[in-house]
């Protein structure tokens, strides 16, 4: 059914990573993520990459490490939060593959957000404040994806139908 990569974006804490993985089972398909990538290549965290290199030096190994997945054909890929930042980067999503965005309400975000830590942007004094700040900013540049999910919920299962559903849609075979 697929002919060309999916991308899943949306805030930290959206579910990318967790739905991805499922996601990719389901089609049967390979699972990239950039950022795990990013730190397997430069042999740090993504948190020491802002902090020893600076954000501007990780968003370029972003932008390079995502046009490499996207010419790998038909996958699953899930990208860092900030990726669509890049307005590259969100062209060449747009103009090589399907885009789902996980959009998830602030309160979740916060608690996912909230469990595991190694998230350099929100590591300061009032992350749940940084999070509607970067949503705020950012929520124009996720509604350009194909595809638009809700992953609010506790059953990550069903967001993955979701997703499957309006995939179908998509390619008008539901
Ligand atoms: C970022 C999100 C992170 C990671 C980096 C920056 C962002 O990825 O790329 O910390 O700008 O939103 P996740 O969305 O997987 O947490």
């Amino acid at each position: 059914m697929m002919d060309r990569p999916l991308v899943l974006v949306g805030m930290m804490g959206s579910g990318k990573s967790h739905v991805g993985k499922i996601l990719a089972q389901h089609l049967g398909l390979p699972l990239y993520d950039s950022d795990a990538m990013i730190e397997q290549d430069e042999g740090k965290s993504v948190a020491r990459i802002f902090t020893e290199d600076g954000e501007a030096k990780f968003r370029e190994l972003e932008r390079h490490k995502i046009q490499e997945l996207l010419a790998l054909g038909t996958s699953v890929i899930s990208v860092g939060g900030g990726a669509i930042t890049t307005p590259e980067v969100l062209r060449e999503i747009k103009s090589r593959a399907v885009s789902v965005w996980l959009d998830c309400n602030i309160d979740v975000l916060f608690k996912r957000t909230g469990r595991n830590k190694g998230r350099p942007l929100l590591d300061c004094d009032d992350p749940k404040g940084r999070l509607e700040n970067l949503l705020e900013k950012r929520r124009h540049l996720y509604a350009q994806a194909d595809i638009t999910a809700d992953s609010s919920g506790e059953d990550v299962e069903e967001v993955v139908r979701n997703v499957q559903k309006a995939l179908y849609a998509y390619y008008d075979i539901a």
